[in-house]
């Protein structure tokens, strides 16, 4: 630091830097520290901060602000903090030329970051995450669970007939036509198979029954 400012040494520098690695890979996330007087221009606040750092300044109990903002590659959702500053040890640097490190200002220079205060809000740290990829997970979530419920109630409907079909329908179909033969006179017409124990085998069986009964009429 006596010879040459290291800005790596700065928490605020370096998040900056670890962020904009990542943002090689993924353009649409941004950090910033956002101030009105920042020491490196590149931190300077736009409109939008500007009105979020407003917030902070005009409520000072408030400690998180959320919110969204349409930007040129779709909706995107911020979350910003404000920046205080917590410890006089900050002022050595912020507060004026004189009392900064000299090579700090050959590298900055004596024009911004300095005359910040104890407890001002001087700006906010504001994360911006694109909606569009959440969005886009949520619908396709929303697709999976929806289709796999379609499936499995096209899949129950299916079964129910099958069983309704080979356990309600089909039996009482052939029972149905014995009972119209035998109506019509027909002596020799099949016997009733014998059916499982089920309402189903009842009627049958009472079927049976009633046809004996019948023939055993007739024949008196
Ligand atoms: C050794 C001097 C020094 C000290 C002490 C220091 N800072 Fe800084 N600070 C800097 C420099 C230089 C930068 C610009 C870094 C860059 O290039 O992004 C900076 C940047 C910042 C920024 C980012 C915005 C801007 O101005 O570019 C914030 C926020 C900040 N400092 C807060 C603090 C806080 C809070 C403390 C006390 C805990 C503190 N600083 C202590 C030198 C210092």
């Amino acid at each position: 630091m006596k010879y040459g400012f290291l800005p790596q040494s700065i928490p605020a520098y370096s998040s900056f830097e670890v962020v904009n690695a990542l943002r090689a890979k993924h353009p649409d996330y941004t950090y910033k520290p956002a101030m009105l007087n920042p020491t490196n221009p590149r931190d300077r606040a736009q409109d939008w901060e500007e009105d979020v750092i407003s917030q902070f300044a005009k409520n000072t109990t408030l400690t998180e602000y959320v919110g969204q903002r349409g930007t040129a590659s779709g909706q995107a959702m911020f979350i910003a903090r404000p920046i205080r500053l917590p410890n006089p040890a900050c002022l050595q640097c912020h507060s004026t030329v004189d009392a900064a490190p000299p090579t700090m200002i050959e590298k900055y220079g004596p024009a911004n970051g300095f005359g910040w205060k104890m407890n001002d809000t001087l700006g906010a740290q504001i994360v911006s995450v694109p909606m569009a990829v959440p969005l886009k997970r949520a619908d396709d979530a929303f697709g999976v669970v929806m289709g796999s419920l379609t499936g499995v109630f096209v899949l129950i409907g299916v079964v129910l007939n099958l069983m309704l079909w080979k356990l309600v329908i089909q039996p009482v179909t052939k029972l149905s036509a014995l009972a119209d033969r035998v109506s019509l006179g027909e002596r020799d017409a099949p016997r009733v198979p014998p059916a499982p124990k089920d309402e189903i085998g009842t009627l049958s069986e009472s079927f049976a029954r009633m046809r004996k009964s019948l023939v055993h009429a007739m024949l008196l």
